[in-house]
């Protein structure tokens, strides 16, 4: 649908044009003030500059067309020459019965017939999944719920760290620790076993120690690099015993995803790329733009322009081995030729903002991505209340798996203080007490600005007050209830209307979403959709501390106020179904 801003901007633009101005004046926001204001237009003051005329006097006329236009309760002209508008209510509840009758309407459909891929997560095989990947993972299947509901097609990809030195040091580990195994023979001896010699606890025990030798060693560092090599030349035994870790790793890296609700179409990683790293370099090579240099093939990616230093992008290390840069860019060239995007996005922390400067850089320059614009969406970290990146107590990495556990055991807590979902059988509980927890952390998370670092507080984030998830669930449980005990009447359910101050101040709420979702893609801003969300819940708080619902006696006032509840409901679980929150059906 177009939305009621949009709607009337047209009918504000309509009116600059019938002065004989341009219609992008009439462009209408949500006034700042709300207490003198639903809507207003400032478009008086630019369009005085472009006639040279005085912009009251402008606003004055454009009022007056407005005035006529029978959609307004007030108009009124304010400051310079500002133009406050108010709606009818009969105007308003026309839009909001439309709404009513079709939710999915609120999509802005900003994005039909458009592709985008999204890169996000982004653990790497072998090691544990930390709260580093935390936020990418959760950023990233926010956004990628944002684009879908707005009519993108979307490609999500989890792009698993496979294919660098960890893979070398891990084989090169295990020829030390089993030499017994099969892989380490330079004979090809295929086919090699289907049973994988290690398992992901292994994994999880034998990358820091392979890393810890590394660091202490120079000689078992240079065994690791050359494994990574070989692996990377193709040596069978080594191909064979990395697809292990890699089935491995997937395996328990798809768990935790799936634990905490992110789902991804792809399951690509670095190593994908290796097919295509040979064209990819002989096309920058063709270009005279991959060039060698002390031993290493690399692209000047430099610009007149830059006020700090950028480096080249290295293709080939000197040893000959490839590197993430290198995978980066032939990941782009296969993503292109499969699925020609509109849209690249990769949700990574906003550390490695140099790492996808230099690879954009040169795959633009050497023609790489197509029509695709590239894009690092880049985000802060979780810190801990020292201000540093969260660790656990003992100063290790925090794995998600526990720090899920860790927010369902604080949710539990927080339950049974509120005295909710106590006498529930023990295994709704738990669901409940989950849903809550991964609601804590993902709104907490969300809820921030994307780029910047937030301190993480449990204690905080599972509140039933304030700005939170769990708010927000319970908001949503609490008309479920409501809407429970009405059908439990024999109550029915009528199209909304509107009658006083709280009710239209829902209404706008509700009508003002095809925006929240639009802004939230256009800016690739989780905050938006979770500003919405909240200011929804608000508007509704107001109006069920202000109406009787169940208690009216004036049956066809109770129908419509139990359809204003359906819809409020309808639209704050599919807006948090966007933040990748479950609202439970009672708690
Ligand atoms: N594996 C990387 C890391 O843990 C993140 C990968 C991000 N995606 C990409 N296309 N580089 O830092």
């Amino acid at each position: 649908m177009t939305s009621l801003l949009s709607e009337l901007s047209a009918t504000a633009g309509a009116a600059f044009a019938a002065e004989g101005l341009p219609v992008e004046f009439g462009q209408i926001q949500v006034s700042d003030r709300a207490d003198l204001a639903q809507f207003q237009c400032n478009g008086a003051l630019a369009a005085a500059k472009l006639a040279k005329a005085n912009p009251r006097a402008i606003a004055e006329k454009i009022a007056a067309r407005l005035r006529d236009c029978g959609l307004f309760a007030d108009v009124s002209i304010a400051g310079p020459g500002f133009v406050n508008l108010k709606l009818k209510d009969e105007v308003l509840q026309v839009r909001l019965q439309r709404l009513a009758a079709d939710p999915e309407s609120a999509a802005p459909g900003s994005g039909a017939g458009k592709r985008a891929i999204l890169d996000f997560g982004g653990p790497n095989i072998a090691k544990p999944m930390h709260v580093g990947h935390l936020r990418s993972a959760i950023i990233g299947d926010c956004l990628q719920r944002v684009f879908r509901a707005n009519g993108w097609e979307v490609t999500s990809d989890v792009h698993l760290g496979d294919w660098g030195l960890p893979m070398g040091q891990l084989i090169s580990h295990l020829a030390i620790r089993r030499p017994d195994l099969p892989y380490f023979d330079p004979a090809d001896r295929t086919p090699y076993p289907e049973q994988s010699p290690v398992s992901m606890d292994d994994l999880e025990r034998l990358y820091p120690e392979a890393a810890a030798a590394c660091k202490a060693d120079p000689a078992r560092l240079e065994a690791a690099r050359q494994a990574t090599l070989e692996l990377q030349a193709g040596r069978p035994g080594y191909r064979a015993l990395w697809r292990h870790f890699h089935n491995v790793s997937a395996t328990g890296l798809t768990r935790e995803f799936e634990s905490l609700g992110v789902v991804f179409d792809e399951w690509k990683g670095e190593s994908d790329a290796d097919p295509l790293i040979p064209e990819m370099i002989g096309k920058l090579k063709n270009d005279g733009l991959a060039v060698m240099d002390q031993g290493a093939l690399i692209v000047a990616v430099a610009k007149d322009t830059d006020t700090s230093e950028m480096p080249p992008l290295i293709l080939v290390k000197s040893d000959g081995a490839v590197n993430y840069a290198t995978t980066d860019m032939a990941t782009i060239l296969e993503r292109v030729r499969e699925h020609d995007p509109d849209l690249i996005l990769y949700v990574v922390d906003q550390r490695q903002h140099l790492h996808f400067e230099q690879v954009f850089r040169a795959a633009t320059k050497g023609g790489l991505a197509g029509r695709a614009g590239l894009e690092h969406i880049g985000h802060g970290t979780v810190n801990g209340k020292d201000g540093k990146p969260f660790k656990t107590r003992a100063g290790g990495v925090m794995k998600l798996y526990d720090l899920i556990a860790m927010a369902t055991d604080e949710a539990m807590k927080r339950l049974n203080e509120q005295g909710l979902a106590t006498d529930y059988p023990e295994e709704e509980r738990n669901r409940v007490a989950k849903a809550v927890g991964l609601a804590a952390i993902k709104f907490a998370d969300l809820s921030n600005n994307r780029v910047s670092g937030y301190v993480f507080d449990l204690e905080r984030f599972t509140r039933f007050e304030g700005k939170t998830g769990p708010y927000l669930q319970y908001a949503a449980v609490r008309i479920k209830s409501i809407l429970r005990k009405a059908e439990g009447e024999g109550y029915k359910n009528a199209a909304p209307v509107i009658r006083s101050e709280a009710e239209s101040k829902l209404a706008l709420q509700l009508l003002a979403m095809p925006e929240a979702f639009l802004a939230a893609e256009t800016k690739r801003a989780p905050n938006l959709i979770c500003d919405f969300v909240f200011g929804l819940a608000q508007a509704f708080s107001r109006f069920y501390t202000e109406h009787h619902i169940l208690s009216e006696s004036d049956e066809a006032l109770r129908a419509a106020r139990l359809g204003l509840c359906r819809l409020t409901l309808t639209q704050i679980e599919r807006t948090l179904g966007l933040l990748g929150i479950e609202v439970p059906e009672r708690m």
